[in-house]
């Protein structure tokens, strides 16, 4: 039985060309240069993320963290290996051979901080096709900002965007779209799990905004959120509700018990306070006033 494994695997070991081999001619710096784009008209690179969880959520900060893989994919002819003999369709080549390659250079370009994982390896993944498909996927950390609008809280929704494009090139050089094998480019691996949010929706588009040096393509997510306010109704209206129903013993004491009905309102008065005050402080100073506030206000 042995033996005639051998025989069967022998004659195409040998015929076919390792992927060692593959690589070292496709790399030949004589032919092949990463400067030198894929193509002379413009590279089409398909974009797809994955939300992996998003991890927060901050009105402090105005902003939110996610970690997700991106997922690119474009044509790069120069990077076919159909006529090199590897008896392969795809190969995963290593992250050091990704420096290597052209690559469209994309980026965050609105976040605050963006990080590959690298623990204990960079997470980066390079598969090449033998037609010349380069996928590329890694998986990062991102933080990017929200536009925070509290005047409805707790019953609010906030938006967070990230906008992804090509750093280096124009759109005669790259154009970026989502990628539309798939009905929905933009989408979470899990459940989204956070504390104090639901998620509403996950929106991609593509718009094209000028610069002084062309115009670019640019791939936006927008992320609603909207706020788990039972929490809320518990910890501040209920108790502030019962406070102020406790207040109004006064008026049944009689206009005699002075001392009695300055205490009563007194304590309603900083009971409210500390309320108030505890909910605040997780919340940053904003000159308007939020729903809150508004309808405790009502209730006094
Ligand atoms: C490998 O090459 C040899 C000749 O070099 C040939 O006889 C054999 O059929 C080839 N095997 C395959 C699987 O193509
Ligand atoms: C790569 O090729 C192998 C077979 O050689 C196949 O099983 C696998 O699905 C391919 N991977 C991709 C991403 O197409
Ligand atoms: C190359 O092959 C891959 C996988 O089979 C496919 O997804 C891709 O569309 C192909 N590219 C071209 C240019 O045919």
């Amino acid at each position: 039985m042995g033996t005639l494994d051998l025989e069967v695997l022998a004659p195409r070991e040998s015929n076919c060309t390792t992927d060692t081999q593959v690589v070292t001619k496709l790399l030949d710096s004589q032919i092949y240069s990463k400067h030198k784009a894929p193509s002379s008209s413009a590279v089409l690179v398909r974009v797809e993320f994955w939300i992996q969880q998003i991890i927060s959520v901050s009105e402090i900060t105005n902003d939110f963290e996610l970690d997700m893989y991106i997922n690119e994919l474009w044509d790069d002819p120069n990077l076919s290996f159909k006529h090199l003999n590897s008896c392969k369709d795809n190969m995963t080549m290593s992250q050091s051979c990704f420096r290597k390659i052209w690559t469209p250079n994309s980026c965050f370009v609105n976040s605050k901080k963006a990080l590959i994982h690298d623990s204990p390896s960079e997470s980066v993944f390079l598969t090449l096709f033998s037609n010349g498909s380069v996928w590329t996927n890694y998986r990062l950390r991102v933080k990017g900002p929200c536009t925070m609008d509290l005047a409805k809280f707790p019953m609010d929704e906030q938006s967070c965007s990230l906008i992804y494009e090509s750093f280096s090139y124009n759109i005669d050089q790259v154009r970026m779209q989502w990628n539309s094998a798939r009905r929905n480019p933009v989408y979470s691996l899990a459940p989204i799990q956070l504390p104090d949010f639901d998620i509403k929706k996950i929106e991609p588009k593509r718009i094209m905004v000028k610069y002084p040096a062309g115009n670019w393509d640019e791939l936006v997510v927008t992320f609603t959120f909207r706020r788990r306010y039972v929490w809320y109704f518990l910890q501040c209206f209920v108790p502030t509700y019962l406070t102020i129903f406790i207040s109004w013993v006064a008026f049944s004491l009689g206009p005699n018990a002075i001392p009695a009905r300055t205490m009563l309102g007194v304590n309603a008065l900083l009971a409210m306070i500390f309320q108030f005050g505890s909910i605040m402080r997780s919340l940053p100073r904003v000159s308007y006033i939020k729903a809150i506030g508004k309808s405790i206000t009502v209730w006094l």
